[in-house]
Order: C-alpha cells, then structure tokens, then sequence
C-alpha cells in the first residue's frame, strides 16, 4: 500500500511538473505572439541608426553595387528592419569630430545623400519630414538627423540649408565640443567653454531650430548643455539614443534630475541598447536593458520613453526586448507609446511650436570670429578693414582695380609741395 501511495504521489508530482512546464512554455509563446501583435499594430519608430556609416566605411556608398535586403558588415538592412518591425527610423547623417573645422559641412551633406539615395530608391522605404509623414507611412519611413554640431561650422544659414534637404533632427554634439555647445565626452580637447556650456550662440542655434520645427537632439552633450537647453529650449527636445545613469553610470545616459527636467520639457528619452551603456561592459542582456525601462518609468513615467537603439547588434531583435517587458507587466498602453505614439507626440509638438513662430524671420545671430578657428575660414575683408568675412578680399594692386590711386598719390604729393613752397 505504501508503495502504491507513494507512486500515486510521485505521479502527481509529474503530472504537476509537465503542468507547469507546459504553462511556462505557452506563457513563452504567447508573450512572443503578443510581442510580435502589438509590434504589428505600432510598428516601431527608432531614434538612432547609424547605417550610413558602414555603407561609406565599407562600401565606399556606392549603393548601386550593394543589395539593401541583405548587406553585409553592418546591423541593418531592410530585411532585418522589416523582421524587427520598424516602421520608422531617424536616420544619422555623422561626422567624425576629426572634421571639426575642415569638411565637416561636405561630410554631412555626403551623409544626407547617401541617407536620401537609400530611401527613395528602394521600394520599401520612404524619405518622410513630418510626423504626419512618418505616422501614416505604411513603408520604412526615414528621417534625417544630422549627428553633430560641428556640422553647422557655426553658421545659421548652413543650418536653414540642411533643413531644405529634409533634416528634421541635430545632436547639438557628438565626442567633441563645438564652439557653441559642450559634449559629454572627454576625448577631444577643443573649444572648451569656461562655465558656459551653452554659449549665447548656442542660443541661437536652439532657438532657429524651434523656428524650423528641428528636433533638438541631447545625446552626446554635456549634462551641462543638456540642463541649459532644457531651460532655453520653446520645444520639447529628445534624447535620441541615452539611457539611464542610475542603471549604468556612463556620462552618455541620463540621470534622474536631469530626467525630471525633461518631463517638465514634455521631451522623450529613446534608450539606447549599446552594451557599454546600459551594462557598463561588453555583455549587455535584455534583461539589464529592461532595466533601463523600468527605471525610468519609475523616475518619469512610460510616456517619456522611446527606443534609440543606436545598433551594432541585429535589427530583428527588437521584438524580444518587448517580450521581456510584456513579462514585467507593461500594458499595451504604454509599449503602444514607448514603440511610436510618444516620439509621433513630441515630433507634433515641435511642429506645433514652428508654427507659432511663423512670423519670426530667420535669426541673423553670427558667432563671433574671436569664439571659432579662424584656421578654417576664408578671411573676406572689405577694402581698409583687417578682419571680418562677410565680404569679398579686394587685392587692388592685383586686380589693377585702383588705376587712379598713383594719379592721387601724385597729386597729393604736388600739393604738398606746393605747400612747402
Ligand atoms: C546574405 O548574404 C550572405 C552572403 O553574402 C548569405 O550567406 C546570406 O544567406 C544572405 N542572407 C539573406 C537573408 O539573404
Ligand atoms: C564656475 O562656476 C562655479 C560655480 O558655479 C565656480 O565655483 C567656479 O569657480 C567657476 N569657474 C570659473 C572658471 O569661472
Ligand atoms: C560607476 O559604478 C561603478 C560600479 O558600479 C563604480 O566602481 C564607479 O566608481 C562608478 N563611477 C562613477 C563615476 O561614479
Ligand atoms: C544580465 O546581465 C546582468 C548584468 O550584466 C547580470 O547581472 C544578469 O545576471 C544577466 N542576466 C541574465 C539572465 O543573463
Ligand atoms: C505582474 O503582475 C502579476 C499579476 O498582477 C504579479 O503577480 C507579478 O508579480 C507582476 N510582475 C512584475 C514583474 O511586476
Ligand atoms: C584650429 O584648427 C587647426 C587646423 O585644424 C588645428 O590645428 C588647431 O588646433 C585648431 N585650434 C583650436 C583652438 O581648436
Ligand atoms: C595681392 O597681389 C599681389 C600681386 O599679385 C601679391 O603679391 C599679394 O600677395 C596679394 N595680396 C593678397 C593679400 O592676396
Ligand atoms: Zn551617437
């Protein structure tokens, strides 16, 4: 009878364990299809991608040569976007801090070429410059942003061109500082500010990109710059690719007062997915990755969140990172906001803001010569001034455009004579 008892128990016991296991393995499958529903209905708009540079590091951008389905020695290509469910993409036209102060502005408009190319000749993409663009698009829906301040070599007027070429989005820094503005970084040395990490050009710089409708783009920046343009700023700005410093402590993600600031802003932080920020090391998980998510929806609520992965991993991969928050109970509500609607929010609203200042005319603000190096600059002087740029060199005694200076010089001379006499 014992016997017969205890392998009625132990039978209870297996029935129970398959049970279970059985549960777990449908619990797995169904927070996988559910991933993959919620995923189809908001398909993800991502704050950072930086394709451009390997297509330019390894395939020299000839995009003629290269099969955008399937392209190698880089995390995306329009097979892996479509299989991550990506609707959407910000799209980074960088350039090398190195570049500061030589070809900077070419580099930027080779990436925006390069951008613009890959997403209007191929069928599963498209260039879009609004959030009604992006909202409705049903294809890969591309926005440019230009990745570093230096691109602007400091000029309004190069910043109202790019605008024209469809850049909706500027970092104000990446590793180096600019003239005007501080990054978090300490790797280049240059154009250090004294206690002033956003400069009254800076201003400037801010306030013509809320005239545009330019999303104004605090990863990169100093902590510093990011809590003065939090003050300055008429419109919500984004983090597009940060995470949370009291998860890592990496100067490149975002502490919590920092985050408050942001919320009062109505701006949104995109987590960033790159090992080193979010695990502080090279073996990152989607487990720590949540982490970031759940910290910062614990700081400032699921609303100021979106996804920035800035990927060297695989774009297809998107879908697990929802798995894992659907298991820390994340309703819909909020993955719907953290995978679309919250970026489509801030975008409006930023157009909104241009909109209320359509009758402001484009800032004529210039930084001045003795903030910028003047290494890099054509000196245009008008005739008797030693400096300034706004107008053309004159080389009289080149251009023989002074015929009647010897007359006058003679006849100076001749009066003064006279004079004497
Ligand atoms: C992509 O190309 C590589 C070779 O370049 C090939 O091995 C691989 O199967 C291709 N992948 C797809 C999805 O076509
Ligand atoms: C910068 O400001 C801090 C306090 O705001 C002050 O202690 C420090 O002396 C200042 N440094 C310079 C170089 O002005
Ligand atoms: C960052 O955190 C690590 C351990 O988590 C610690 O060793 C290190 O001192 C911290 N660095 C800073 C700047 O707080
Ligand atoms: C994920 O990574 C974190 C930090 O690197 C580690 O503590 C944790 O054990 C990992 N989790 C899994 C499931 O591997
Ligand atoms: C999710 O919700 C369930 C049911 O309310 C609860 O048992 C579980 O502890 C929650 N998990 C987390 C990670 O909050
Ligand atoms: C100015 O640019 C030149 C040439 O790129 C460089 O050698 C020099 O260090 C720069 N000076 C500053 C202050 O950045
Ligand atoms: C002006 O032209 C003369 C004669 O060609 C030349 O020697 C001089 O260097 C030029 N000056 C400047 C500032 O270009
Ligand atoms: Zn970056």
């Amino acid at each position: 009878m014992l016997i017969y008892k205890e392998a009625r128990i132990s039978g209870a016991w297996i029935w129970w364990f398959i049970c279970t296991l059985l549960s777990l393995l449908l619990g797995v499958i169904s927070e996988t299809s559910r991933a993959k529903d919620i995923m189809t209905k908001y398909p993800l708009i991502d704050g950072h991608n930086d394709l451009a540079v390997p297509l330019r590091m390894y395939h020299k951008s000839k995009l003629s040569k290269l099969n955008m389905h399937n392209i190698s020695k880089a995390a995306t290509d329009i097979t892996r976007l479509t299989a991550g469910h990506v609707g959407g993409q910000i799209f980074a036209a960088y350039v090398l801090c190195t570049a500061q102060d030589k070809d900077a502005v070419r580099l930027a408009l080779e990436q925006i070429d390069v951008i613009r190319r890959m997403c209007t000749e191929n069928k599963e993409m498209e260039l879009v410059t609004t959030a009604e663009g992006m909202g409705t698009s049903t294809k890969i829906a591309c926005l440019i942003s230009i990745e570093g301040g230096h691109s602007i070599d400091s000029s309004l007027p190069t910043l109202r061109m790019f605008y024209l070429l469809g850049v909706r989005s500027m970092a104000l820094t990446h590793n180096c500082n600019t003239p005007w503005a501080e990054t978090s970084s300490s790797l280049y040395s240059n154009y250090q500010q004294k206690n002033n990490s956003l400069t009254d050009f800076g201003k400037a710089v801010v306030s013509e990109m809320n005239r545009l409708g330019m999303l104004v783009d605090l990863s990169h920046s100093s902590w510093g710059t990011a809590r003065a343009v939090l003050k300055h700023s008429a419109a919500p700005v984004i983090f597009s690719h940060s995470s949370a410093y009291a998860i890592c402590n990496n100067t490149r993600n975002v502490p919590d007062d920092l985050l408050l600031l942001l919320k009062e802003n109505g701006g949104l932080i995109m987590v960033n997915f790159y090992s080193n920020f979010v695990a502080c090391s090279n073996n990152a998980n989607v487990s720590i990755l949540a982490d970031h998510f759940d910290h910062i929806k614990l700081v400032i609520g699921a609303e100021s969140i979106g996804i920035g992965a800035d990927y060297d991993g695989d774009v297809s991969k998107y879908p697990e990172l929802i798995e894992e928050l659907i298991s820390r109970n994340w309703t819909e509500e909020e993955l719907a906001g953290v995978l679309r609607l919250n970026f489509l929010r801030v975008f409006r609203k930023v157009e909104k803001v241009r909109d209320g200042m359509v009758h402001n005319l484009p800032s004529e603000a210039e930084i001045s010569l003795s903030e910028v190096n003047e290494s890099c600059r054509a000196k245009l002087v008008p005739p008797g001034k030693t400096r300034g740029y706004m107008q053309e060199v004159k080389n009289f005694s080149e251009n023989g455009n002074t015929p009647l200076m010897p007359v006058i010089a003679l006849i100076c001379f001749i009066l003064v004579l006279i004079q004497l006499e």
